[in-house]
């Protein structure tokens, strides 16, 4: 009588170790994407900071703020995408110079100056920004972004994310 080798395995032994290979490679090949999905923004470089020039300090009015608008290629979702952006420059004459964002604090929709209120103001929900940038009323829970600013020869530039 044959002797059994000791590398036999049974039936249901060699079912079950293909199963197991089988479900092994079907979880990598849908698990795998999706760990790439969620660790992918975690391993990405950070956002690269870049100096935009908006235009001469000296053509604003103290205690007004002027729209400057400019434009940055932004990634967008899963692309590059040119994105064009408002921003609210304001001096207090004596050479200090704030620029707040436009995008209201409380959902970002976008504010705009209306000189008649004297007042930066969200047609969302009625928010209402002083020259400042700072919540006179409505829901905005905080005053407006304000931009690190520098000037040179009179251009007046700020840093943005890339
Ligand atoms: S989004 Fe501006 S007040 Fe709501």
């Amino acid at each position: 009588m044959p002797k059994k080798s000791d590398y036999m395995i049974s039936r249901r032994g060699f079912v079950g170790g293909v199963v197991g290979l089988v479900g092994t490679v079907i979880s990598a090949v849908v698990g795998l994407p999706v760990i790439g999905y969620v660790v992918s923004p975690a391993l990405k470089k950070g956002a690269e900071e870049e100096w935009i020039t908006l235009g001469p300090v000296s053509a604003l009015e103290p205690g007004i703020p002027a729209p400057f608008t400019f434009s940055q290629m932004k990634e967008v979702g899963w692309r590059r995408a040119r994105i064009s952006q408002t921003v609210y420059a304001v001096t207090d004459g004596s050479g200090n110079v704030t620029v707040f964002s436009d995008a209201c604090t409380h959902l970002s929709c976008k504010v705009h100056w209306e000189e008649g209120r004297g007042a930066f103001i969200c047609p969302c929900h009625d928010g209402l920004f002083d020259t400042e940038g700072k919540v006179v009323s409505g829901p905005p829970p905080k005053p407006l972004y304000s931009f690190q600013t520098q000037i040179e020869n009179d251009q007046l530039m700020i840093l943005v994310e890339g």
